[in-house]
């Protein structure tokens, strides 16, 4: 077996288990739970460990939207903070941003497992750019859209492909020609196990490149899994 079988393996398994833990809520119609992330998590899972100089600097001028974004635009060491202070349009869309998310003491406890070092707090600097939103109907225009991140949402919560491909779709229509969707995490992609016609097809629409991540962070933030980047084609 070689490393990358082993990789390819490592993310199948981590996906596997959290499709039971995904039954498990399916079956007792549980919401789906929200956390909130460090901007030192997006540093490591979508910009190759880069640092704070640089991914800012390289979103400079650019539109970027947090898909699923969950709590957090509420947490103190978040990248909308870091985005906020370095004058960049971050966006947060999550459905919950409708007044569902209370900020109680679970939302707390969650916050210290995930990311101890952040603070909960509905005023936080760059969170009133959170929009009520769901991802296959996003506010905004044609062709706007630069970057688009999401972690812990897509092929995780969201895995039927009927719904991913409606959920593309939608991203297709608002990035710009070249633009990207960073997510995270996923399994290895592997085209000939598309089952859905129309998910073949839009996924056909973007350029995917994947990266393998080891273990960081505490391993339940960024279990071994890859990483991808899709770039609208045209
Ligand atoms: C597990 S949380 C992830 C939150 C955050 N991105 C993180 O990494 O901690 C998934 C989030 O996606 C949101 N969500 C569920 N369905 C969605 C949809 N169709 N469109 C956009 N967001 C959705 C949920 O409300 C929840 O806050």
């Amino acid at each position: 077996m070689t490393a990358f079988d082993g990789q390819e393996r490592a993310a199948d398994a981590l996906l596997g288990m959290f499709r039971v833990y995904r039954r498990a809520y399916d079956t007792f119609r549980l919401p789906v739970i929200s956390t909130g992330r460090s901007f030192e998590f997006y540093r490591r899972v979508f910009f190759d460990g880069q640092s704070e100089a640089e991914v800012l600097g390289g979103l400079a001028g650019k539109l970027v939207v947090d898909i699923g974004c969950g709590l957090t635009p509420f947490t103190s060491n978040s990248m909308f903070r870091a985005c906020h202070d370095a004058g960049i349009e971050f966006y947060g869309v999550d459905p919950k941003m409708n007044g569902q998310l209370r900020l109680g003491h679970f939302d707390r406890l969650k916050i210290y497992f995930n990311n101890p070092r952040a603070r909960l707090d509905r005023n936080a600097p760059g969170a009133e750019r959170r929009v009520a939103a769901y991802a296959h109907q996003l506010p905004f225009d044609d062709a706007s859209v630069d970057v688009i991140l999401s972690s812990w949402l897509l092929f995780i919560w969201i895995e039927d492909e009927a719904a991913l491909a409606e959920i593309f779709a939608e991203f297709h229509r608002v990035l710009k020609p070249g633009g990207v969707l960073r997510q995270y995490p996923m399994t290895k992609w592997r085209p000939e196990l598309l089952a859905d016609a129309a998910w073949r097809e839009v996924s056909s629409r973007f350029e995917i490149t994947q990266r393998f991540l080891r273990p960081g962070l505490h391993w339940w933030n960024v279990p071994p899994s890859y990483t991808g980047t899709f770039t609208k084609k045209s």
